[in-house]
């Protein structure tokens, strides 16, 4: 079982967002738990603030590290150990599916979602293990960010997706972005499906396929693209050194 433990101000917000589709069904297949971290149960002050003032000025409020320690601290009293912690930022790595494929071989995750003009620095200094951002454009909360996170994880944890929902023949699998699909009726406002679709023929289906995401690709994701063609000029290398050895 895969534990996510999502720090944050709007609990409410992180466990509505991921109770439907599949990642419900995962989390009541227990497969999966995911355990929204209210902050400010763990702050000290009495009347339940969890921000201040930022030191040497400037806009905003910066989330204190008193409250943010303790519900950490607590996540780690319960579990026994310190967990891999996310922290929710622009100004951290982009996030890509390769990440997601790691991070789910974790037991346990914890997320950590920021508000206002950011958090004390030293909090962060003693908990996160990595900055990760789900792109170059700034949201106003860590959480969209981390449930993002958390859905793309969760199809990489072993019997989230069914065996129908496989990501074998994904985007992204080989440095390509998927072929387009189609299905009934055979004609819809006058647009046919492919007639190779409807031909039966597997290999023709398969290049055609091929073709069509090599296409999209070189067109929408020209950065993709190039490593495709590195990887496939590798793996031709690959193939002609092996093809020598055995001579
Ligand atoms: N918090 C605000 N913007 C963000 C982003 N782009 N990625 C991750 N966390 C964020």
């Amino acid at each position: 079982m895969t534990t996510f433990y999502i720090m944050t101000l709007f609990p409410e917000m992180v466990e509505q967002g991921l109770k439907t589709s599949i990642i419900g069904r995962a989390v009541e297949k227990e497969i999966l738990r995911i355990e929204a971290v209210n902050i400010r149960d763990y702050t000290t002050n009495k009347h339940g603030k969890v921000d201040d003032y930022p030191y040497g000025g400037g806009a905003g409020m910066v989330m204190q590290a008193q409250p943010i320690y303790d519900a950490y601290q607590a996540i780690v009293d319960r579990i026994g150990r310190r967990p891999r912690t996310i922290y929710l930022t622009p100004k951290g790595q982009t996030f890509h599916q390769g990440m997601a494929k790691e991070f789910a071989l974790d037991e346990e995750l914890v997320f950590l979602c920021g508000h206002y003009e950011g958090v004390d620095e030293r909090v962060l200094e003693e908990i996160v293990t990595d900055y990760v951002s789900i792109g170059d454009y700034v949201l106003t909360g860590g959480e969209l960010a981390a449930m993002v996170m958390v859905d793309a994880i969760s199809r990489m944890v072993p019997g989230t997706l069914s065996n129908q929902e496989s990501g074998e023949t994904e985007t992204f699998h080989n440095y390509l972005l998927e072929y387009p699909q189609y299905s009934r009726p055979e004609i819809w406002r006058d647009k046919k499906v492919p007639e190779v679709l409807l031909s039966g023929h597997h290999k023709n289906i398969e290049a055609w396929r091929l073709e069509q995401s090599i296409a999209l690709t070189k067109k929408n994701r020209p950065d993709l693209y190039e490593r495709y063609v590195e990887q496939e000029g590798v793996q031709h290398g690959r193939k002609q050194k092996a093809d020598t050895g055995s001579r």
